[in-house]
């Protein structure tokens, strides 16, 4: 590598967090938009040294070692670091030549019977040319023990011939859609240049899962979603998930067009996080797919922590708009697959979901059109970081829908605290994204009591 180029301009990150381990990642990119040579690397393996502490001044360094970043995976690394404490606050930071990275902070899980109350938040959906990561920037204050975020990292889309006002207020590094692995890779470095999101990653540890825009829009189990040649998206699905996983703390590598994105995050007796794909396994009216179905149920069946909270991308709850109509691309489309997920759920079952760029609360109910059918949930849908809502009449969708208790049209994040006795989620909003230095407030806070929502004084 050059002498001369920082290779840390893309910041640092960490994921996957267990009891006894967690996942860091960096990529070198001295030149991180370079057309020619992904990130400005050469094409030769370069030996980076990492190391991780337990305070952020490295006086007590823990573990250290060495990772190959490889020119097939734009230079990324994934170090799976084991052996450590539960529920404990780590520091890591990365070095090459005489250039070192910035420090980030991670946590583990909790240990398998901790009751120690958990922290986390929950975002998606930041479109880079719609505004600034404001909110990921006071999502980072927080410190969260995890992140979770559900989709819609990057959008694939170019640049508009004509963008209405106030929708390209920050320039992308391609006026082209993303199609190909070297198109994906420069929009993720787009990305990842960000401040506040340089900040929210080195905060706190990620899960992450992605939705349609990390590849393209609409797309649905091998089908892309405009009615195009399925082997030709096969291909772009290809390469998408390999430019995701090589800018994302993951622990699973893709293997060509197949990423597995659903898995069991167990935090102590608190929380069981059950992480569900909603777009690759998508069948005719199948949303899971067989297999994943089968897991998840197991999951929820067999879950013993407080809350078994079911993180996935899109709308959960039946939503219906105020001329009659439902989305056929969130779970409204898929009725009988959410029927038979409601039809085993557990006592304190919440589930997260993102995508429609605004906020919601709703109780989950067996029959949405009976508001004394028994309560069996919840769901927050968490608004975006920065892109635009639809126009949305959220009077009519409140009237016409009894069991939606709420909706706020700001961007934002939500920040949730459970314990063994409470479920909380504060619904973090900013009052703008398209200049920097907003600041953040609470919208409404929510409860959980007997599976129901309760709203709280703020
Ligand atoms: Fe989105």
């Amino acid at each position: 590598m050059a002498k001369s180029g920082y290779p840390f301009t893309l910041g640092v990150a960490s994921g996957e967090p267990l009891p006894d381990g967690v996942v860091l990642w960096t990529r070198l990119a001295p030149d991180p938009l370079d057309a020619k040579r992904p990130g400005g690397m050469p094409d030769r393996t370069v030996t980076v040294r990492w190391q991780l502490a337990e305070d952020r001044a490295f006086a007590r360094v823990v573990q250290t070692g060495t990772a190959a970043a490889q020119p097939e995976w734009a230079h990324s690394l994934h170090v799976r670091v084991a052996g450590l404490r539960p529920g404990t606050e780590y520091f890591y930071r990365f070095s090459v030549d005489d250039h070192v990275s910035p420090v980030g902070r991670t946590k583990t899980a909790p240990a398998p019977d901790s009751t120690d109350p958990v922290h986390f938040c929950f975002a998606s959906c930041q479109r880079y040319e719609h505004g600034y990561f404001t909110a990921l920037r006071h999502l980072a204050d927080e410190r969260p023990d995890v992140v979770l975020h559900l989709g819609d990292y990057i959008y694939e889309y170019g640049k508009p011939k004509q963008p209405r006002p106030g929708r390209y207020v920050r320039p992308l590094e391609s006026a082209a859609e993303c199609t190909t692995l070297a198109a994906y890779r420069r929009r993720y470095a787009r990305y990842h240049m960000d401040p506040d999101l340089q900040a929210a990653h080195a905060a706190a540890p990620w899960l992450a899962l992605p939705d349609d825009h990390e590849v393209r829009d609409n797309w649905a189990g091998g089908l892309p979603g405009n009615g195009s040649s399925p082997s030709a998206f096969l291909k772009r699905r290809a390469a998408a998930f390999q430019a995701y996983y090589e800018h994302l703390p993951l622990r699973v590598r893709p293997t060509g067009p197949d990423l597995r994105n659903y898995r069991w995050r167990p935090y102590g007796r608190v929380i069981d996080f059950m992480l569900a794909d909603t777009r690759q396994y998508r069948s005719g009216r199948d949303m899971l797919g067989r297999e994943q179905e089968e897991w998840l149920i197991s999951r929820l069946k067999g879950a013993t922590a407080r809350w078994k909270v079911l993180a996935q991308a899109v709308f959960f709850a039946q939503r219906r708009f105020p001329n009659g109509t439902l989305s056929a691309d969130a779970w409204d489309g898929f009725p009988d697959s959410r029927a038979r997920v409601l039809a085993n759920a557990p006592d304190g079952l919440v589930v997260l979901g993102g995508d429609v760029h605004n906020n919601w609360a709703c109780d989950l109910r067996a029959d949405w059109s009976d508001p004394a059918s028994a309560p069996l949930g919840v769901e927050f849908v968490g608004t975006s970081v920065t892109s635009m809502p639809p126009d949305t009449d959220a009077k009519a969708i409140l009237a016409a829908n009894p069991h939606i208790e709420f909706f706020d049209g700001h961007r934002g994040y939500v920040s949730c605290r459970a314990s063994m006795d409470d479920f909380r989620a504060d619904y973090r909003v900013v009052g703008h994204v398209d200049r920097p230095g907003a600041s953040v407030s609470t919208a409404a806070v929510f409860t959980v009591e007997k599976n129901r929502l309760r709203r709280a004084d703020l």
